[in-house]
């Protein structure tokens, strides 16, 4: 059936609305409308397209959820074809003085001529990708393979939320795009928290994961690991007028729609490359993603023309790389380690390496499925990662390196620090001692991540003082901090007068904090930054986090069953909020937010309903969700929240369980509604 002209312009007006929210917030960093309302313009162009199938457009962002598996990926014969560029491992700044020399060398440019700008730009760690652009539609997009053909990778590309299915503005006939795709590290961080908390396994790097999902054969695979994208340069184009220089190109690409990393810049010959070398250097473990050097290209396109090519990498351009965030080392010891909720750490020492920028002695192994997993013994040689300002951790073990009669590690039955046992409920990834606050190593970590720079942030107040604050009993609970003094400060080991009151300067100063990192710091197991940062703005207020129960609680983006209980569990006991009216009572305090969240709780949250419910009828349901906020749809997508199902539950339960959507029955939706403790 063909549609009537009116719907076919409303489709396409949706699609063009809906791609400039996506704009918005996934490349500019600055949301337009509320998800609700974005939901809501979704599911009109997917009713829409539901009717009329003939109307599904390729830059449809309906498309950008996944369809179906493929059996294998097809190849794709490059245009032009993807070359890779010269690397150099020199990790120093003054690395570029030679790359310069080489330029000007080639280019025969007598002593004594103008410097020669170059275009400095960060080398993304992910996979290559060519995007094909024909009339502004994204037509389709390629891994680089061996630089003549790659693989189309069209689909798993669509989910990339920053890459655009329609070029903005008036669009040349043909434009290639080539960049890379890449996992941030919160994404990858939060990926992996996850996996592991179910017990599966976790990815390797952002790298491999951003590599594993576009090589992904399953599409709705794809689209729950989240991907990002930088453009970088160009491959084929016709029917366009291409600027002079290569950071006129970027200009031109983020004008087109395409997210260009911000951190670029023109610098004027070695001594600019230089500069930027190191302000990156300095800057790289605060970057939310992967990078493994800086790449610079000559940013007049002319004199990249004249200096053409050497094999198969360009003349002018280079990579300097910086110090590698994985190295091999050796276990000389497997210890565990008693975290705050007293979770036990495998932990790895390691013989001292440089990684990712500093020297590393010691490893995570996560816990003790990974460790068996991975299997890693005393005497092995192994992949350490660092990346970022996270704990090192151990990848893998070279297998082809492990000495002979090596045994594996077993994990300990008591708490080294207090003796309590060790226990290990069957559902649960994580071991732990069963001593509670009586057990000084849980305590000391509570306290010092209490202290640590994205909670309380308290200066100075470090392992070595925590230590002694608690051996000697002057600590007990976060509220000893408020109340410390000079005096006894002073009387510690290796604390000068200087330096107790630099950190009772430090205390006084924590008192002004934010909800979330307030949140953060009471150290709720399964409550990472991330998870309070979402906490607080949903909740707006303590008392309205306190007060939800774990149905309101999932309410809350990324928030599932088991983060849920955890905070519930929190809140339940009574010491823990007797502590925090202490802490307030000591002068702690935050801004308050707003307290949308309570009035309507569910805003933004989308329901399918499905079955037949034991006391509600559908009506009924579908009424109170509304008057809570939330939305009830026909059919199942990625978008959806929640499944809500009954008895006979049909095909909308098994999408739902294929898209890895979260199926309450009417018990738990019955709690959302009612936010009543149970
Ligand atoms: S330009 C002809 N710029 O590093 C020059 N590459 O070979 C083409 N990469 O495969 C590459 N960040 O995947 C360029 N800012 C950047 C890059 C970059 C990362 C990757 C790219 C390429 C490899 C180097």
């Amino acid at each position: 059936m063909n549609a009537p002209v009116d719907v076919a312009a409303r489709a396409s007006q949706l699609r063009a609305e809906l791609e400039q929210h996506n704009h918005s917030y996934y490349v500019l960093d600055n949301p337009t409308i509320p998800d609700a309302e974005y939901d809501k313009l979704f599911q009109e162009l997917q009713q829409i397209e539901q009717e009329f199938p003939a109307l599904i457009a390729p830059d449809s962002p309906t498309l950008r959820v996944g369809g179906k598996p493929l059996p294998a990926f097809s190849p794709v014969r490059h245009a032009v074809p993807m070359l890779s560029i010269r690397t150099e491992t020199d990790t120093e700044p003054s690395g570029a003085r030679s790359f310069d020399a080489r330029v000007r060398r080639e280019l025969a440019l007598p002593e004594g001529s103008p410097e020669i700008d170059y275009a400095a730009e960060l080398k993304f760690d992910g996979l290559a990708i060519n995007l094909r652009y024909e009339n502004g539609v994204l037509r389709q997009a390629a891994t680089r393979g061996d630089g003549e053909t790659g693989e189309d990778v069209t689909q798993n590309v669509r989910t990339i939320r920053s890459i655009p299915l329609r070029l903005r503005g008036v669009a040349p006939e043909v434009l290639e795009i080539r960049g890379e795709a890449f996992m941030s590290r919160a994404d990858f961080d939060r990926y992996n928290e996850r996996q592991r908390a179910s017990g599966k396994a976790a990815l390797v790097n952002p790298r491999n994961g951003a590599a594993g999902t576009i090589r992904q054969l399953d599409p709705a695979l794809a689209a729950q690991r989240p991907l990002s994208f930088f453009a970088y340069g160009l491959g084929e184009f016709v029917g366009w007028h291409q600027p002079a220089t290569h950071a006129e190109v970027l200009d031109a690409l983020a004008a087109f729609g395409l997210p260009v990393c911000e951190y670029r810049t023109v610098a004027g010959g070695a001594g600019g490359l230089i500069a930027f070398h190191q302000r990156i250097r300095d800057l790289r473990d605060q970057l939310p993603f992967d990078i493994d050097g800086v790449v610079y290209k000559v940013n007049n396109l002319a004199l990249q023309n004249q200096l053409g090519f050497v094999t198969r990498e360009p003349r002018w351009a280079v990579a300097h790389k910086y110090p590698a965030q994985e190295m091999l080392t050796t276990v000389e010891a497997i210890e565990v380690q008693v975290g705050r909720t007293g979770a036990i750490t495998p932990v790895a020492r390691l013989a001292p390496v440089f990684v990712g920028g500093v020297t590393v002695t010691n490893a995570t192994l996560h816990n003790e499925d990974e460790l068996r997993r991975k299997d890693v013994r005393v005497g092995d040689t192994v992949v350490v990662r660092r990346a970022g300002d996270v704990i090192p951790e151990v990848v893998s073990v070279v297998l082809a390196k492990r000495p002979a009669g090596s045994l594996s590690f077993d994990m300990p039955g008591q708490c080294p620090a207090c003796g309590s046992a060790i226990e290990k409920p069957e559902d649960e990834a994580v071991a732990r001692c069963t001593g509670g606050l009586f057990c000084p190593a849980q305590r000391k970590q509570a306290l010092l991540h209490f202290a640590s720079r994205k909670a309380m942030d308290i200066e100075g107040l470090g392992e070595k003082i925590v230590d002694q604050l608690v051996d000697l009993a002057i600590v007990k609970t976060p509220v000893d901090i408020y109340k410390l003094g000079l005096l006894g400060l002073a009387t510690m080991e290796r604390m000068a007068e200087k330096s107790a009151s630099n950190l009772l300067a430090a205390i006084d100063k924590s008192r002004s904090t934010t909800l979330n990192r307030f949140i953060y710091a009471l150290g709720i197991r399964n409550v990472g930054e991330a998870t309070a940062k979402d906490l607080a703005r949903h909740f707006g207020s303590l008392e309205a986090l306190i007060a939800a129960n774990q149905g309101r609680l999932q309410l809350v983006p990324d928030v599932g069953p088991i983060v849920a209980a955890s905070i519930a569990h929190f809140f339940a006991e009574a010491h823990n909020v007797e502590v925090i009216e202490q802490l307030r009572a000591a002068g702690v305090h935050w801004p308050e937010g707003t307290h949308e969240a309570a009035a309507m709780p569910l805003a933004g949250r989308i329901f399918v309903l499905t079955g037949t419910l034991p006391t509600m009828s559908r009506e009924e349901a579908k009424e109170k969700i509304e008057r809570l906020g939330g939305k009830v749809a026909g059919s199942v997508s990625a978008k959806t929240h929640f499944v809500v199902a009954g008895a006979e539950a049909g095909s909308k339960l098994d999408k739902a369980t294929a898209l890895g959507i979260q199926v309450i029955n009417e018990t738990q939706l019955q709690e959302m509604l009612a936010n009543e403790k149970s």
